[in-house]
């Protein structure tokens, strides 16, 4: 049995299987209509999502289960104060699974430490989503016919952008990926995942203008600047539309590049391309919907065939160092030790929301 915190929980190989059976799911929806059926999925929602959690939902009632749970923080018992480690213990008693989403960076990773039922991270705080990944991945092996050999733009927030940070950190296993980094400086990929591409020897290019580059790309994957992580309204304010692709940006594009984007869409993406046939984010969305539906299968089927669960052995807790990320789940609630990996001789990562210390 296993949880899904990071896209890397998957080996490729795995990968490959889970949208393949993504594949056969769509092809052949009855054949899967009861694989569920006895089953509960909780969809544990801290923080607001309209795809996310309802495409978890559809997917588990379509794979005959049943679902439970709630929609924002507020209508929880996270209001008066209930952690995330003291809510998993609870909901495993109700459910066979685990979604949650949490504002707070690492906040899965503590509930995998709790959880004696798979939970998956549906999007912790800027740091990772790795159901849109698998989305993603879904959409483009679809559409283009591989995940290799690909160039692939990523354009906007890539500091908090939690898709961008799971997207690369998957795509980057794939051969002669080339990534074109696209954003103001300020909201650069964070270090942790730059050290990452630098470690994969990753082709990658760090740049400004959509306009100089969109001509390179197979893939563009324009995001949102996310509001909900900045400290002040004013860089907000400043940097939200500074990226917005329409149609005189994609007539400078390949005739066969695709543009995704995980949604919600601000301003980023005028109407007006919505009509490209390039433009297939709302197909991106549908496709989300089937490889959820894999993944409930898989982690449920595991779980029956292999019950008891690969806990993730945890580097020591540190009494002297502190994660000094201000969206750490560790600054958010008492009781999670401080935990560290070391990266580099004097160099230390925090375990649950990697931002170096
Ligand atoms: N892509 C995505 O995570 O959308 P929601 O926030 O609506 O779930």
């Amino acid at each position: 049995m296993r949880h899904v915190i990071s896209p890397l929980d998957f080996s490729v190989e795995e990968i490959g299987q889970l949208l393949a059976l993504a594949d056969e799911i769509i092809a052949n929806p009855a054949a899967y209509a009861h694989k569920c059926a006895g089953k509960k999925l909780a969809t544990l929602f801290f923080e607001p999502s309209t795809r996310t959690r309802l495409s978890f939902e559809a997917a588990m009632l379509e794979l005959g289960g049943q679902v439970l749970g709630f929609s924002s923080a507020s209508s929880s018992s996270a209001t008066k104060g209930e952690s995330v480690a003291d809510t998993v213990r609870i909901v495993q008693n109700y459910a066979d699974i685990i979604a949650m989403r949490h504002p707070k960076e690492g906040a899965a990773a503590v509930a995998r430490q709790f959880a004696r039922v798979p939970v998956i991270n549906a999007g912790d705080g800027g740091h990772l989503h790795p159901t849109q990944t698998l989305t993603d991945l879904l959409t483009i092996h679809r559409l283009k016919g591989r995940l290799s050999h690909l160039t692939v733009g990523l354009c906007g927030d890539l500091k908090f952008g939690r898709t961008v940070h799971s997207l690369i950190r998957a795509m980057l296993r794939y051969e002669g990926v080339r990534f074109v980094l696209v954003s103001p400086r300020e909201l650069q990929v964070p270090a942790y995942i730059r050290t990452e591409m630098e470690a994969a020897g990753a082709d990658f290019v760090q740049v400004e203008s959509l306009e100089e580059h969109i001509a390179e790309m197979d893939v563009l994957y324009m995001t949102r600047v996310q509001q909900e992580r900045f400290a002040n309204v004013e860089d907000y304010l400043r940097l939200k539309d500074v990226y917005i692709l329409d149609a005189a940006k994609m007539a400078l594009a390949k005739p066969d590049m695709i543009v995704l984007h995980p949604l919600p869409r601000v301003n980023e993406i005028a109407h007006e391309v919505d009509d490209d046939p390039r433009a297939v984010y709302f197909r991106q969305a549908l496709f989300g919907k089937y490889v959820r539906m894999a993944l409930i299968l898989t982690l449920l089927e595991e779980a029956e065939a292999r019950p008891g669960l690969a806990r993730a052995e945890l580097p020591a807790a540190s009494d002297t160092l502190v994660c000094r990320n201000p969206h750490c789940i560790t600054t958010a609630e008492n009781g999670i030790r401080q935990r560290f990996v070391q990266t580099a001789p004097g160099r230390w990562r925090c375990a649950w929301c990697e931002h170096d210390v």
